[in-house]
């Protein structure tokens, strides 16, 4: 049987969507390459955020296709994702030599499509048509293709976004939203935790709104918040992360959540992408500065240790100094404990693109050195501050950084290197920080009763 490398650009919906992919053909027979060189069948599962992201993924594939025409010409090429459905056949119009280019909702169609081209029945296929139910569709996993998966799965629970913030491509290329419903969801996260799963992290373009027009408020309770009392049922799950959530969807009920469900850990990803109400506006976010710092108020005054992390664009058109100070300051009273910045990047039909002022590249350079300069200073001194504190994390499997060692995370979301040995894996333990590096702590399981 043939034998596939995919390669995975962007956020972890793409890393979900790359892996029930790489199942579904590991389902049909499938080897899976340990290289790009290696593989019989090349899939780029990409990303349209920025326009990085997309010269990245078509760079990568002109190395590749230039490659394979003088070694190996039967090499078969396919773009998966974000790019392959807003940029669709154009994309073999500018490489030929790329045999498939499939779209978002589409993911379930690939081994069916490979098999095509591989037995020569069809040259060439572009298939980026919307597919109603293709939110339920993605389902396999592949645990054992990654040491660390076992532990930790991801689940996807809806697609698509009708938020339409003004900078996104999002809604274009992933479409309207759609949800899965809560027993189909529930069914997968017991299977998931059946093989040894332990935490789930829920996954969405924006979860809070998740069931929003399928599921009435029940109690006081949102759709999504739902969703999360029945998953938090499932015994031997030991917790449950989601991303991303919208700020709008923080309401009451899903912040009383963090209080009654002990499982939800205590961690949220918000993204806020400016700090002055006026950027807010024309980004088209749906909150205010004060409305962001009044929902951080709360979710603090419920779970004083939340590790709060966040997403910030700097030179969205029209950004002045005085909106960037709001953005700097608004870091500061936060104290994110990390961020991730996001140069401003115009995208293809969204309304952003067309705005007036559209700021300089090095402003933009200039004002991103500062902000991020910021944020690590602000997440650093909270890391070394842990120094010393006592933490529960979950044992992920060897580190990253050194295979000799363990990596496990807090509850918070932080990474925890330590000496252990694989039995640890999958379990629940306490270990003393010892030190704290760059966005990472060690520690010491040995010493944790020592007071
Ligand atoms: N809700 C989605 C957001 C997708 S985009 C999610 O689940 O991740 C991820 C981040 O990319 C956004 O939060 C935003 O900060 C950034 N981003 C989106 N469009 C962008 C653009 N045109 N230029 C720069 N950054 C952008
Ligand atoms: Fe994009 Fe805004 Fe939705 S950032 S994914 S349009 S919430």
């Amino acid at each position: 049987m043939p034998s596939v490398y995919i390669k995975t650009y962007g956020c972890q919906m793409n890393e979900r969507d790359s892996e029930a992919v790489a199942a579904q053909l590991v389902a049909k027979g499938y080897a899976l390459a340990p290289s790009e060189t290696a593989a019989d069948v090349v899939l780029l599962n990409t990303c349209s955020v920025r326009d990085a992201a997309e010269q990245n993924a078509l760079g990568r594939m002109t190395t590749l296709v230039g490659m394979a025409r003088k070694r190996r010409p039967e090499q078969v090429f396919g773009f998966l994702g974000c790019m392959a459905q807003s940029r669709g056949r154009e994309l073999i119009d500018k490489l030929p030599d790329v045999d498939l280019v499939l779209g978002t909702q589409k993911f379930h169609r690939a081994a069916e499509y490979l098999g095509e081209i591989l037995a020569g029945r069809r040259e060439k296929i572009v298939d980026v048509a919307e597919e109603q139910g293709s939110e339920a569709t993605i389902k396999e996993h592949l645990l054992n293709g990654k040491a660390k998966s076992a532990v930790t799965a991801f689940v996807s629970i809806m697609q698509g976004c009708n938020q339409r913030c003004t900078f996104c491509i999002v809604p274009d290329t992933r479409g309207e939203e759609r949800s899965r419903t809560i027993p189909d969801i529930v069914a997968e996260c017991r299977e998931l935790v059946a093989r040894g799963v332990r935490e789930i992290t829920l996954l969405g373009q924006i979860v809070t709104s998740y069931g929003k027009r399928d599921l009435p408020v029940k109690d006081g309770r949102s759709a999504f918040v739902q969703l999360l009392d029945a998953i938090h049922e499932i015994e031997e799950l030991e917790r449950i992360r989601f991303t991303s959530p919208h700020p709008k969807g923080y309401g009451d009920d899903l912040i009383e959540a963090y209080a009654r469900l002990p499982k939800l850990v205590e961690s949220a990803h918000i993204p806020v992408q400016s700090g002055s109400d006026r950027i807010l506006k024309l980004m088209h976010r749906g909150y205010t500065r004060e409305r962001f710092l009044g929902i951080i108020a709360k979710l603090r005054a419920v779970q004083p240790h939340i590790g709060i992390t966040t997403d910030i664009i700097v030179g969205f058109p029209s950004e002045t100094d005085e909106d960037f100070e709001q953005t700097l300051s608004l870091v500061r009273e936060v104290k994110f404990q990390n961020g991730f910045l996001f140069k401003y990047s115009p995208r293809r039909d969204t309304p952003a693109a067309a705005m007036p002022d559209q700021v300089p590249p090095e402003i933009i350079e200039s004002r991103h050195a500062r902000l991020l300069a910021q944020i690590n200073d602000i997440g650093l001194a909270h890391y070394e501050s842990l120094v010393g504190t006592r933490q529960q994390i979950l044992v992920e499997g060897a580190s990253h950084r050194n295979a000799t060692r363990l990596e496990g995370r807090t509850r918070t979301n932080k990474i925890v290197i330590f000496e252990g040995t694989d039995r640890h894996r999958g379990q629940l333990m306490d270990v003393r920080i010892t030190r704290s590096g760059s966005f990472t702590l060690y520690g010491d399981p040995a010493i944790v009763n020592v007071e």
